[in-house]
């Protein structure tokens, strides 16, 4: 038995900060899911960008044309599920997200990634839009390309940790973020 509901968030928070430093750890692999204008769900991978803990904020990269940047725009609330079978832990964040294009967050962003890094937004075709060849790579012109960039920040409200163990256990515990303060309680599984 865990020390405590608190102990027990921490250690899965723990968790994944050290996923952003360690290349490949399934835990940076996140589900984001979104509030479409029409109120339909809409869900796709991300990569975590970032996380931090104290006020809790997670960050997300995107193109500002894509689906899931017009939901952010929009309402905004959504979650993010991570998981990793090698911990067998669940952690999925609930709050309202916050769009940043062509602002100085996003700038920010932009002038620390590489050549690569820069090369996964800002295409000449628009995400999700009819094209002719899916071999065309090619990108818009430099600003043009930076002003497709967006940077998602998540400012979660709670996190849900779940824990598998052996025989099918499963342990559970609700976080609450409030400014920099994290509260927890155990939770039925
Ligand atoms: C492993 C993996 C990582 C991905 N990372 C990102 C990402 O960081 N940002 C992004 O916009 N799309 C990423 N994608 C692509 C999205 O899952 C999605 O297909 C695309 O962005 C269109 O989503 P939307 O139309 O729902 O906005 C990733 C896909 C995979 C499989």
């Amino acid at each position: 038995m865990e020390d405590t509901a608190l102990s027990f968030v921490e250690t899965a928070l723990s968790a994944l900060e050290r996923a952003l430093h360690e290349r490949g750890s399934e835990l940076r692999n996140v589900q984001l899911a979104t509030l479409s204008p029409d109120g339909g769900p809409g869900l796709r991978t991300v990569v975590l960008r970032g996380f931090e803990r104290a006020p809790a904020r997670l960050e997300m990269h995107t193109d500002a044309r894509a689906a899931k940047a017009r939901d952010v725009a929009g309402d905004g609330r959504v979650s993010v599920l991570a998981w990793s079978a090698d911990e067998q832990l669940q952690l999925r964040f609930d709050g309202t997200a916050r769009l940043h294009r062509d602002d100085e967050v996003a700038r920010g962003r932009w002038d620390a990634l590489s050549p690569n890094g820069r090369n996964a937004y800002g295409l000449r075709s628009d995400p999700g839009r009819r094209i002719e060849d899916p071999e065309d790579r090619t990108h818009l012109p430099g600003d043009e390309q930076f002003r497709c960039f967006a940077v998602i920040l998540l400012s979660p409200d709670s996190v849900d940790v779940l824990r598998l163990g052996p025989e099918g256990a499963q342990t559970r515990a609700i976080g609450r973020f409030v400014g920099s303060d994290l509260s927890a309680e155990w939770v039925g599984p």
